[in-house]
């Protein structure tokens, strides 16, 4: 828990319309907000707005909504204490760290004492020390960028050249040994684990270096070495690249087996490359993938152990709703040997093509019918149009509806035409469909399904009473003494109803800010919409009071009247009576 002040402060001191701008470009204002594309959603107008009076952010598009510790939580994939570290660090405050937490102070002390050793492994090989280290990044062919957007370092030849470097810096050897940057030799002496090795820096998402993975320079055993587990390394909770891959905006991520292929694939522009650090993947490390993408490229080696690796991560994944798709290849062992054979252009190919599962399916519908009886060219044409009219992009129906004619040997204009035809009516449907659900809820349901309102007109109601408190807390009293939380029949609304009457009773604050940390992400979303909704608040009591009314009536719609309470209770007893 934080103290409110400090939360207030951090508020203060990360300004919203500065920090969502860091992300989205916000453009001119409409009102007292700016707008921008929504980071949440695709879209193609803005509908996403920034309050910098209130200091909320809202999108009118996928409901997403809070404060900037929310905003910062959304977009990171961060904890609430992870948002708030990252914010205070943005701000150039210091987090107040539980004093009396020696295990997270050490931790802090490994974590130290692995930056400065990729900063030594780093430096080396740029020095003139590093020659033999250069000579192999370049035999890699991997440029001086890459080098540096992987902090790729030299561990040199010598017995003890990090040990001294270290201890130099005020490390003692026993947080060496724990951060297993030295290990324990037989003479009772400390030794660098990492030797003649290019090492590649484990960055975890917090930008924590957490270990490191030597490849070997030349040939040797082990090929790689890795780092043990430490307090602050757990090879199972950890992705090689995921640091850089989840800010890619590539849609999906692409798994590879080797640092290597992590390293040439992004050098090749795909940037959303992640390697499970020598193991098979495991069940954290697919929840870490799906925190921040739905889809997976699996791109394996393409021998017998890389396909039964690929089979277990795709029972992993799909598990966790992550769309799968595998790459594959021929004349190459991996990624990083196809791409310095086929350069990058090849293995988009390969990308492209696991793609088109389109293509398949209307190869698939081709098959059921035989062309030689025109009956049948004529139900497959209606098949397929069916099947491309669903597409959402007009240029990807035509670009199909031609593939369709081509098949069917028929002209492409009378394919693309019946497309559209059938599009209209589908869209149409929909649309009936659409308004006939909303004319039976004449309130819109939250679009996060565990939020859903059972009652709707009851739920405008409690939104209306939570939008009122948090507009004029002085009504605290009036409210508390109509209705309780138990009759809110959204769980949610009344939740937050009764934190915020918590918090007026005992005269702290309130806000979104540190509300934050007490909603989860879904209900604050809900908040942030109820408040956006106008309210009238110069005969506020009087709203008040209607809202309660509403909520009452309701009640007494879904209760059963007395006479019906009274034959139900005697249908049970006679039922049970039957029954013995
Ligand atoms: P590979 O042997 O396929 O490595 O192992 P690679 O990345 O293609 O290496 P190059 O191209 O020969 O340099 C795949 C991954 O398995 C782990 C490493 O993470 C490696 O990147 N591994 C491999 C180990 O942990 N230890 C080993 O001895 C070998
Ligand atoms: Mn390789």
């Amino acid at each position: 828990m934080f103290s409110e002040s400090f939360l207030m402060e951090l508020a203060d001191r990360n300004d919203i319309v500065d920090v969502v701008s860091e992300y989205v470009r916000l453009g001119k204002r409409s009102g007292a907000n700016l707008f921008g594309l929504c980071p949440f959603h695709n879209e193609k107008t803005p509908s996403f707005s920034v309050s910098p009076d209130k200091q909320i952010y809202h999108c009118f598009g996928c409901g997403k909504g809070g404060g900037v510790i929310n905003f910062i939580m959304e977009i990171e994939s961060f904890s609430f204490p992870e948002a708030v570290e990252f914010l205070a660090r943005r701000a150039g405050m210091t987090v107040p760290q539980q004093e009396n937490d020696r295990e997270s102070r050490h931790r802090a002390r490994l974590y130290d004492a692995n930056r400065e050793a990729a900063r030594f492994y780093y430096q080396l090989l740029q020095s003139p020390a590093g020659e033999r280290g250069r000579e192999y990044v370049s035999q890699r062919r991997l440029t001086a960028k890459t080098v540096k957007t992987f902090g790729l370092g030299y561990a040199p030849q010598e017995w003890d050249a990090l040990a001294k470097e270290l201890r130099g810096k005020g490390f003692s050897e026993q947080e060496l040994l724990d951060a297993d940057l030295v290990r324990r030799g037989r003479n009772g002496g400390v030794y660098d684990t990492f030797r003649n090795r290019l090492v590649f820096p484990v960055v975890d998402v917090r930008g924590n270096v957490a270990g490191f993975s030597g490849r070997i320079i030349g040939e040797g055993e082990p090929k790689y070495l890795n780092t043990r587990e430490t307090a602050v390394y757990n090879k199972g909770r950890l992705l090689f690249g995921l640091n850089l891959a989840r800010k890619s905006r590539k849609d999906y991520l692409i798994l590879v087996e080797g640092n290597v292929d992590v390293v040439s694939l992004h050098q090749a522009g795909f940037d959303s490359a992640v390697a499970a650090l020598g193991t098979a993947l495991t069940n954290e490390q697919a929840r870490l993938i799906s925190r921040y993408k739905n889809e997976v490229i699996l791109a394996y080696d393409s021998d017998g152990a890389g396909l039964k690796a690929a089979q277990r991560s795709i029972d992993i994944l799909e598990k966790l709703d992550v769309k799968v798709r595998v790459l594959r290849w021929q004349d190459a062992k991996d990624p990083d040997e196809y791409i310095q054979k086929f350069g990058p252009g090849g293995f988009l190919a390969l990308v492209e093509k696991s793609e088109s599962q389109i293509d398949y399916r209307l190869q698939n519908i081709r098959r059921k019918y035989d062309f030689s009886v025109p009956e049948q060219k004529v139900d497959y044409l209606r098949e397929a149009t069916q099947l491309v009219a669903t597409f959402p992009g007009s240029v990807e129906r035509q670009v199909y509806a031609m593939r369709v004619a081509e098949l069917a040997e028929v002209q492409a204009d009378a394919v693309i035409k019946e497309v559209e035809r059938q599009r209209r009516r589908q869209v149409s449907g929909a649309k009936k469909n659409l308004e006939r659900e909303n004319r039976a809820v004449n309130t819109v349901q939250p679009p996060e399904r565990s939020l859903r309102y059972e009652n709707p007109v009851s739920a405008a109601a409690e939104e209306g009473i939570v939008r009122l408190l948090f507009l004029e807390p002085s009504l605290a009293g009036t409210a508390e003494g109509l209705i309780r939380e138990e009759e809110f029949t959204s769980k949610a609304l009344g939740h937050m109803y009764a934190l915020i009457l918590a918090r007026i009773r005992e005269h702290r604050a309130v806000n979104t800010t540190v509300l934050s940390e007490e909603l989860t992400a879904e209900e604050m979303n809900l908040l942030i919409r109820l408040l956006n909704k106008p309210e009238v608040l110069p005969h506020a009591s009087e709203i008040l009071q209607d809202y309660v009314r509403v909520i009452k009536k309701q009640q007494e719609a879904a209760e059963p009247s007395p006479d019906l309470r009274q034959l139900a209770d005697r249908l049970k007893n006679d039922g049970k009576g039957y029954r013995s």
